[in-house]
C-alpha cells in the first residue's frame, strides 16, 4: 500500500518534470549490455530477472524486469528516475555517476526485457512520439491512443 503511493506520488513528480534531458541517441546495445553486467548484474541479475549473486540478502529484492505485468505499470522516464536517483529505503543506488547517456540507455534495456518475445512493429503506427514513449507506461499508452493495441506497444 505505502509503495503503490509513492510510486504514484513519483508518476505526479515525474509529470511535472520538463523533458530537457533526453539524450540525441542511445548507446549501441552491446556497451548497454557490457555496462549492466558490471554495474547491475550482482543485484538484479545477468539478464535482469532479479536473481543476482546479492539478491538473497536483499529486503525488498531486486527487481525481476522480466517481470511483464510489473512492467506494463511503468514508464522509461520512472525506470530512468530509479537508475539516477535510487529508491530510498531499498538497496536500490542512485547511479548519478554514470553520463545521462548511459542512464537512459540502462533505462530503455531493462524496460524492454519484460517484452522480448513481443511481436515486431507493425507499420504505420508512427504517430507515437518520443515524449509520450518515455512518459506513459504500456498500458496508458495503449489506453490513450485508438490506434495502438497493448500488442503493439509491447512491440515498440
Ligand atoms: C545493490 C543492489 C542493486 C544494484 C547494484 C542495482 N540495483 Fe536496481 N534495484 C535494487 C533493488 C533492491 C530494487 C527494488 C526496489 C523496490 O522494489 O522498490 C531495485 C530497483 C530498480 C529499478 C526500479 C524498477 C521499478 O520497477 O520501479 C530500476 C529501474 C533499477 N533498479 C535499475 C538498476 C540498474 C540499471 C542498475 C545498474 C546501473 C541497478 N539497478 C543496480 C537493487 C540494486
Amino acid at each position: 500500500m505505502i509503495r503503490q503511493m509513492s510510486s504514484s506520488l513519483r508518476g505526479t513528480l515525474l509529470a511535472l518534470m520538463p523533458q530537457s534531458a533526453l539524450p540525441d541517441r542511445l548507446l549501441p546495445k552491446t556497451s548497454v549490455k557490457q555496462l549492466f553486467k558490471n554495474q547491475c548484474a550482482s543485484c538484479h541479475g545477468e539478464s535482469g530477472g532479479g536473481d543476482g549473486v546479492l539478491a538473497a540478502q536483499l529486503k525488498p529484492a531486486p527487481t525481476d524486469f522480466s517481470d511483464k505485468a510489473r512492467a506494463l505499470n511503468r514508464s522509461l522516464l520512472g525506470l530512468y528516475d530509479a537508475i539516477s536517483r535510487g529508491i530510498d529505503e531499498t538497496a536500490m543506488p542512485a547511479f548519478d555517476q554514470l553520463s545521462e547517456q548511459e542512464r537512459w540507455s540502462l533505462a530503455f534495456h531493462v524496460g524492454s526485457l519484460a517484452f522480448q518475445s513481443g511481436p515486431p512493429v507493425p507499420s504505420g503506427v508512427s504517430n507515437v512520439t518520443l515524449q509520450q514513449l518515455v512518459n506513459h507506461n504500456p498500458a496508458q499508452l495503449a489506453a490513450d491512443l485508438p490506434e495502438v493495441t497493448l500488442q503493439t506497444v509491447e512491440g515498440l
